[in-house]
């Protein structure tokens, strides 16, 4: 039986994480560590919860105190961590919490895992979850490698690229051994709709306006959340310990396009007529620092581990946009804050 801490659980990308995990590994004990922030919904785990291998623990990865006695629980052997504020938005309206969250929490769990497994690190695996935010912007030619200098630009992936160094940082100095990944956007079920994806569909089910930041001309490297998590799985179980992997589409959109993407989709499955959704189009001032373009290179993840997209982007966009029709019910109910309140209520600390 391995113990294995999922950090972040709750939300968009650890939910489809820790069913995979769960369904696929009956010898793991899963164990989930989220504070449930209005990004995080147990709602999103519910075909789960009664599992013999899984638990949640409610608890921010800044309490040390509390981090370390779930440590000690549940002897956790090895770490997924992906808890994390995740939106650029709100890292330009609160950095604070970003630094708190994404540098203060990650090092804490750093610490945690270096005095719990005290010096002896056989057997055990500190994975850390990051974007390829961290490597800046690029111009209209180029991609994003392993190799490429960090140069973020907005304060969340400032503050993933400061997580980036420290967990390389315990490698270097104290031998703990790690893994990182660093993907492009994620697009799929149970993402919060403030993100571009889920908030288009959401509008446009609602004949609200469709903000397109500045020109709509920057560009996105986009992946089914299902990649993602299976790319997770394996670089957990393949990867060469202390190595980063660079997990991407190769599948780049100008924003503009896939909003009118979006619009097709919807509006056909709405049984709407084609274009109708078109005049919710509109160009709202660009968001600060907005960085051009991201588009990954990941031969290295294929080449030696064998990942491989499953999806085409047509494919992964009409599944995702169905599922949000079949589920108004959870988009309504995360923007009220209902789900929250309600496991706020049974989950107090
Ligand atoms: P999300 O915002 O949907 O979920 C984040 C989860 O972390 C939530 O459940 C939240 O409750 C929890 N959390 C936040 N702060 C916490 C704290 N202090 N203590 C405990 N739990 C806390 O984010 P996501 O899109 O699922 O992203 C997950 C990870 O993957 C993040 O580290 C993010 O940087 C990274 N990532 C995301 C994308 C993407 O496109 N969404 C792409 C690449 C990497
Ligand atoms: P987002 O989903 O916030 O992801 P990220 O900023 O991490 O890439 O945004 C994706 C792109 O869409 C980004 O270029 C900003 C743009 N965008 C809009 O044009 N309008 C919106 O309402 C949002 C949320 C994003």
């Amino acid at each position: 039986m391995r113990n294995i801490l999922v950090t972040g659980g709750a939300g968009f990308i650890g939910s489809h994480l820790v069913r995979l995990l769960v369904n696929k590994y009956t010898n793991y004990n899963i164990i989930n560590m989220d504070m449930l922030t209005y990004a995080g919904n147990l709602e999103n785990l519910k075909d789960i919860e009664d599992k013999k291998n899984y638990t949640f623990v409610k608890c921010n990865i800044c309490d040390v105190g509390k981090v370390n006695q779930v440590f000690e629980k549940y002897q956790i052997d090895s770490v997924i961590h992906l808890a994390a504020e995740s939106h650029v938005d709100r890292s330009i309206v609160d950095p604070l919490l970003f630094a708190k969250s994404n540098i203060m929490g990650t090092l804490i769990l750093l610490q945690a895992a270096k005095e719990q497994w005290n010096a002896n690190f056989s057997n055990h695996i500190f994975y850390h979850v990051s974007t390829d935010e961290v490597y800046g912007s690029l111009g209209d030619e180029g991609f994003f490698t392993e190799q490429t200098p960090y140069d973020p630009h907005s304060p969340y992936s400032a503050s993933k690229a400061s997580s980036d160094h420290f967990v390389r940082a315990f490698h270097d100095t104290y031998g703990l051994p790690i893994l990182i990944s660093n993907c492009s956007n994620n697009y799929g079920s149970f993402q919060f709709p403030e993100k571009l994806i889920p908030l288009l569909i959401n509008n446009i089910i609602n004949n609200k306006s469709l903000p397109v930041y500045g020109k709509g001309e920057n560009i996105r490297d986009w992946l089914f959340v299902n990649d993602h998590v299976r790319a997770i799985d394996l670089i957990f179980h393949k990867g060469k310990l202390g190595e980063t992997y660079n997990i991407g589409g190769s599948n780049e959109w100008k924003n503009i396009d896939l909003v009118k993407l979006i619009i097709k989709t919807v509006d056909r499955l709405l049984g709407r007529e084609e274009g109708t959704s078109n005049k919710l189009i509109t160009y709202v001032t660009d968001r600060a620092g907005h960085d051009k373009r991201y588009a990954i290179d990941c031969t290295k993840l294929k080449d030696e581990l064998g990942w491989e997209p499953s999806l085409q982007f047509d494919e992964g966009i009409e599944k995702t946009v169905i599922w949000y029709l079949n589920n108004k019910e959870w988009l309504k109910n995360v923007i009220s804050g209902d789900y929250q309140a309600y496991y706020g209520k049974i989950y107090k600390n």
